[in-house]
């Protein structure tokens, strides 16, 4: 990933297809290139870092031509250097590729064109697709295409150019956006219509299974067995900020509806149905050496911090291995224990947080084994620990952290899945949670289907002054990270709390003026939960309660009620967590909040 642009036709391409990547530059990149059809063949400039630099190797090195294809890439395999940025070759250089995506099986496809004498140079999946094309290509590009898109698993959206059939582009969509632009004598391909709203507002959308070939005399939609296909002309009335963020108000808005996507990428291809377990290529680590820790810290900041204690009660759980969590920021100070039995978990959003890094470096100093789940590709955080599992979020650009977050919670399931079934937890178990997480998906699309209900909560309350999160077991994190959602965005003082802790000081704020938060799911100490319920209402307390289902003991005690679907307990934080995010987005919206650009925060915290 991150974004896409072609163009065919007779204007000079590279002007307009830099114009077009500077349009997508919203969505967050590490690197970006252009592949150029100059008359005789492909030439490519690529670099890593911001667009600029990329001008700047064209400003001392020109290309032009009149088709070509670009792209700014948001690292998923491999770090963000320049050899790593699209486009992507084969090995004579005819064809380039664009991809946004992740293929999931290019490590065997991978395998096998290698031993057909395919050599390979970058780290990337894409590099894979361009190989594939050019194995099976014969003068037609986008049969070629066709062809090596039945031997992929995985998501794509791509743009493909050869010299051997030029000023042709040849695009191909499945799970991840991708649309047409029409102009007068002349084509786009674009992931995001902002990237060529300034040229034409006409687009064709393409569906999952669709590919294009672009010329500058027309396009053609065909399917993966080459039959045509008609598809609707679309005409563009929105203006280029709303379609930045996909049509959606704020970008933590459009992140929080992102996270059924987010959630199924960090799963994809990670989940072994039939064993009941996971497989985690980034490990770096053997089963025997994975049962070798004696005990594991997990360190992390804000709202990673809080994935950690999630992780804390998974682990434990269903491994039996002592986890203590830590802020990053005291772990580094206090002398901690820690030493080569220890396998020291470090969780970042961003991969760079000052905090969480020196962490990681003092737990390293002192002989621990150190393990990473990140968002950011080439981070670091990522870079500098021995494994981890990328959480394929994508790039998150609201400053507060809500798809991260989740897919944080998913990676740490898996990891304590394979850890689990290494241990004591039988197949049946590990089939349970495997299919609690192939479900999630699904009923987190369910949650936001209803987000209206969410908003009238946040209507009533958008004038509070103070509000109590209370949960218990896995959804103490939870109420973390619902009060700190809401401080971070609305300005609202907002505690969370063990719910029993409750009568241990806070009850004493308890009044008609104070908001409780109850994340109250059916789970294992839900009746525990309600007797805290009734604690709060017999002091006039307002209660809004997460449930997720009809429970007797509960009729008369909420003021406001919002469902859940069941899961098992060790994931309800996933969905829990959803309508607390929804419940921070509106209530700040309401109070008029910069709700992506909050104040005095940063997205990525990089001094101490
Ligand atoms: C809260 C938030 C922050 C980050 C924290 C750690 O919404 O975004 O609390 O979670 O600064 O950042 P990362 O995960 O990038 O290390």
């Amino acid at each position: 990933m991150c974004g896409i642009v072609g163009y065919v036709g007779d204007r000079a391409a590279t002007p307009l297809l830099i114009d077009g990547l500077k349009r997508l530059e919203y969505r967050g990149y590490d690197s970006a290139g252009v592949a150029i059809l100059n008359g005789k063949g492909i030439e490519t400039r690529k670099a890593a870092g911001k667009i600029s630099r990329l001008e700047a190797v064209l400003a001392s090195n020109p290309v032009s031509g009149n088709s070509g294809i670009a792209h700014t890439r948001w690292a998923t395999h491999g770090a963000p250097n320049e050899c790593n940025a699209h486009p992507q070759m084969d090995c004579r250089g005819h064809i380039a590729v664009v991809h946004n995506g992740i293929i999931e099986n290019s490590t065997s496809l991978k395998a096998r064109l290698v031993e057909l004498g395919h050599k390979f140079v970058s780290e990337t999946d894409t590099e894979v697709l361009a190989h594939m094309i050019e194995e099976a290509f014969d003068g037609n590009l986008e049969d070629a295409v066709i062809e090596a898109l039945w031997q992929v698993e995985g998501t794509y959206g791509i743009a493909v150019v050869s010299s051997d059939d030029r000023d042709k582009i040849v695009a191909a969509r499945k799970g991840s956006p991708l649309l047409i632009g029409l102009g007068d004598g002349e084509y786009y391909v674009a992931s995001d219509a902002s990237a060529i709203l300034s040229q034409t507002r006409e687009v064709v959308y393409l569906d999952d299974g669709d590919l294009a070939v672009l010329t500058k005399d027309g396009y053609r939609v065909i399917d993966l067995r080459a039959k045509d296909l008609e598809r609707t002309v679309h005409k563009i009335d929105w203006d280029l900020s709303q379609i930045e963020r996909g049509g959606f108000d704020h970008f933590m808005l459009k992140e929080i509806f992102e996270q059924p996507e987010t959630i199924e990428n960090c799963m994809r291809g990670r989940l072994l149905d039939e064993e009941g377990t996971s497989k985690l290529g980034g490990l770096n680590m053997t089963d025997e050496e994975l049962l070798k820790f004696d005990n594991i810290v997990i360190t992390a900041c804000g709202t990673s911090w809080h994935s950690a204690l999630i992780g804390e009660h998974m682990l434990e759980e269903l491994t039996r291995i002592p986890v203590e969590v830590e802020y990053a920021s005291e772990f580094r100070y206090r002398n901690p224990i820690v030493n080569d039995k220890t396998l020291c978990i470090v969780i970042s959003q961003s991969g760079e947080t000052a905090d969480t890094l020196a962490a990681m470096r003092e737990a390293k100093n002192r002989g621990a084994r150190t393990y990473g789940i990140v968002n950011v590709v080439g981070s670091t955080i990522a870079r500098e620990s021995g494994g981890g599992i990328y959480v394929h979020a994508g790039p998150e650009i609201g400053v507060a952290s809500t798809k991260a977050f989740t897919s944080q919670v998913i990676a740490l399931a898996l990891l304590t899945l394979k850890i689990g079934r290494l241990k004591d937890v039988s197949v049946v178990r590990g089939k349970e949670i495997i299919h609690a997480l192939r479900a999630l998906p699904g009923q987190v699309k369910e949650i936001l289907d209803r987000a209206a209900e969410i908003e009238e909560i946040a209507e009533e309350f958008k004038r509070a002054q103070n509000f109590l999160y209370l949960g218990r077991g896995y959804n103490f994190p939870t109420a973390l990270e619902g009060a700190l959602k809401l401080k971070e965005i609305s300005y609202i003082h907002a505690e969370g709390y063990p719910a029993a802790e409750m009568k241990h000081g806070p009850i004493a704020l308890i009044d008609e003026m104070m908001p409780v938060v109850f994340i109250t799911p059916h789970d294992s100490v839900f009746d525990k939960v309600v007797s805290n319920v009734h604690e709060v209402k017999a002091r006039k307390g307002k209660v809004i309660a997460i449930t997720s289902r009809d429970e007797p003991s509960l009729v008369g005690m909420l003021d406001y009620e919002f469902r859940i679907p069941q899961t098992v307990d060790m994931l309800t934080p996933v969905l829990a967590c959803i309508p607390l995010q929804l419940l921070a987005y509106y209530i700040a919206v309401k109070r008029g909040s910069n709700v992506d650009q909050p104040r005095n925060l940063a997205k990525s915290v990089t001094v101490e």
